[in-house]
């Protein structure tokens, strides 16, 4: 066993749409390949190296490795590991990291949003969106959710949406139902898909309104400036993971936020669909063929 690391027997990975960039080398980062994505898993320590003093063999721990994760193994450093509340599943635990911390991220430390105002949530019905769904309600917020089915849809409603919004509309439809719902215009949109909904959102934005940029599922959105200079808007941009490596004690502080709403009921992650782990490649193409409602776990 390597010094300060710990084996876990791994019982879950959450699969991100990220996996899928790094496989397809469409990511920022590029590692050489061979590789093995797979950035969140969670199962029992089996092994402890002489030198870690504060894990035990048996426990039961979510380990955030970057890569590697889609295995039935995995050694990595003992400061990496969380040891998790009994209150979520393998299923949720492998799962809700990477979704909950961004929705956090965005919400609390770069909207700094006031409870009572209106959010609206594009992909609300799986990963990042779905999270900042159950994140937004739990801060208070007045939930839009922007989704393409009814299973989607139903998810977000049921995480606390006030309205559901069919992705499928025409631009000019969804942000008049967005307008409508919201009685004027909505205070803050979170968007993780990009692409014709940036400047739809951004048309639905009250005064002062903040478009936050979380991804580009559906393409790199080209936002008119005249647009933002109307009606004081502001746009946001929100790069969890960049921020996290260089802030690991402020994102440890927040991931105990999570944890806390997370144990007391006031945050309810999702319970996954499951994969074996041999189909890890059909997963990835039902999560980008946008098939799956909520988060994808795979099981050795
Ligand atoms: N900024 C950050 O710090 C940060 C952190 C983590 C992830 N992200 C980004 O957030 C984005 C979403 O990640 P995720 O893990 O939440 O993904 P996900 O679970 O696959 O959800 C993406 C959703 O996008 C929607 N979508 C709209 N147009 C699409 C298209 N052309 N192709 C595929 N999906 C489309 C789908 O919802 P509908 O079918 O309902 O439209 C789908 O459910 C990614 O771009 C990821 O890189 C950003």
């Amino acid at each position: 066993m390597f010094p300060s690391c710990v084996r876990i027997d791994v019982s879950a990975c959450g699969v991100n749409f990220v996996d899928g960039l790094f496989v397809q080398g469409k990511y920022q980062i590029k590692p050489p390949t061979p590789f093995v994505p797979g950035m969140e898993v969670v199962g029992r320590v089996t092994e402890v190296a002489p030198d870690v003093t504060d894990v035990t063999v048996g426990q039961r721990v979510f380990a955030n490795v970057g890569l590697g994760g889609y295995s039935d193994e995995v050694v990595v450093p003992a400061k990496r590991i969380i040891v998790l509340p009994d209150t979520l599943s393998d299923g949720q635990a492998a799962t809700f990291m990477q979704s909950y911390l961004t929705a956090w991220f965005a919400l609390v430390e770069r909207a700094h949003v006031e409870a009572g105002k209106w959010l609206l949530v594009s992909g609300a019905g799986s990963g990042v969106g779905l999270a900042a769904v159950d994140v937004g309600r739990a801060l208070g917020l007045r939930v839009i959710a922007v989704a393409s089915t009814d299973d989607k849809r139903a998810l977000a409603t049921d995480r606390g949406a006030e309205a559901a919004i069919d992705s499928r509309l025409t631009a000019d439809e969804i942000k008049e139902a967005a307008k409508q719902i919201s009685g004027g215009g909505v205070d803050y949109v979170y968007d993780p898909v990009g692409g014709e909904f940036g400047e739809v959102s951004l048309r639905a934005l009250n005064d002062d309104g903040q478009y936050l940029v979380i991804g580009f599922v559906a393409g790199i959105p080209k936002l008119p400036a005249n647009q933002v200079l109307l009606r004081n808007r502001r746009v946001t941009g929100v790069d969890w993971g960049g921020w996290a490596g260089k802030n690991p004690a402020a994102n440890d502080a927040m991931l105990q936020d999570v944890l806390r709403f997370v144990a007391d009921g006031r945050l309810r992650p999702v319970e996954p669909v499951t994969y074996p782990l041999v189909d890890a490649a059909r997963a990835l193409q039902d999560l980008e063929d946008r098939k799956v409602a909520g988060k994808i776990a795979l099981v050795p």
